[in-house]
């Protein structure tokens, strides 16, 4: 028999059932039991002989990979359970078999690319700053920008205490008193583009996420999704 021991939080990430981070939270909430009973231990360690259980379901090893691109509407929050009882992104890909779950976050007003799967180590390794992946955001935001502000948001500006990396930033188009924004990033803090306008003194009316590496949206609608084709898993296992 396979004695090989886990952390909880490595073998529910292995499962597909969330990303190790969020794996802890679900352990601290108590939404897991191992061998039918309630487990709030972050050291507690697993072998393939333990029944394990999510949120009162069996949890296995899923050898099937599957990776998944959402577009995103905003009105939905990026997580797996929301205690709020608001609709999550797993309500829109229900006829989904397996277990999967979202790679990192988009904002409840925030639409466009976001990406699920069961393959944790990928989860892990795309929402790592020091893999450095490209996110493309379409902003729009109150005003016009000044080439020196467009400059400052390209070379770091300062949210919640630290100066952001550099960044890209386009205009796309003006209008009478709003202004559309392309903004490349490659940090994923906490509503990174929304802290970054609103210091600039331009706040966000609305932000899409349009890329992610070499993956872009072009062609899905909102509300749909659909699984990423061989060579779209292979260029984004080529970008760590
Ligand atoms: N930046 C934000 O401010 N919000 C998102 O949802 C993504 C990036």
């Amino acid at each position: 028999m396979n004695t090989e021991t886990f952390r909880l939080q490595k073998y529910l990430a292995h499962c597909g059932v969330a990303s190790r981070r969020k794996a802890e939270e679900y352990i601290l909430r108590g939404m897991v039991k191992v061998n039918g009973k309630v487990v709030t231990e972050l050291g507690t360690t697993v072998s393939a002989a333990d029944k394990v259980e999510f949120n009162g379901k069996p949890v296995t090893i899923n050898r099937n990979k599957v990776y998944i691109m959402l577009h995103k509407p905003k009105g939905y929050v990026t997580t797996v359970h929301d205690p709020q009882g608001r609709r999550t992104v797993m309500d829109l890909i229900r006829d989904v078999d397996e277990r999967v779950y979202p790679v990192g976050r988009l904002d409840y007003d925030t639409s466009g690319l976001l990406l699920l799967t069961n393959d944790g180590e990928l989860a892990y390794k795309m929402t790592h700053p020091s893999y450095e992946i490209l996110k493309v955001y379409i902003a729009t935001v109150k005003g016009h920008p000044s080439e020196e502000t467009i400059r400052n948001l390209e070379s770091g500006i300062e949210i919640d205490g630290y100066i952001t990396a550099p960044a890209r930033v386009k205009v796309i188009e003006q209008y009478k008193d709003r202004t559309k924004l392309e903004i490349t990033i490659h940090e994923g803090r906490n509503r990174q583009v929304r802290k970054m306008c609103e210091a600039a003194g331009h706040p966000v009316i609305t932000l899409k996420r349009i890329k992610i590496g070499s993956l872009s949206l072009d062609g899905l609608k909102s509300g749909q999704w659909r699984f990423l084709s061989q060579r779209e898993i292979k260029e984004i296992k080529g970008m760590m």
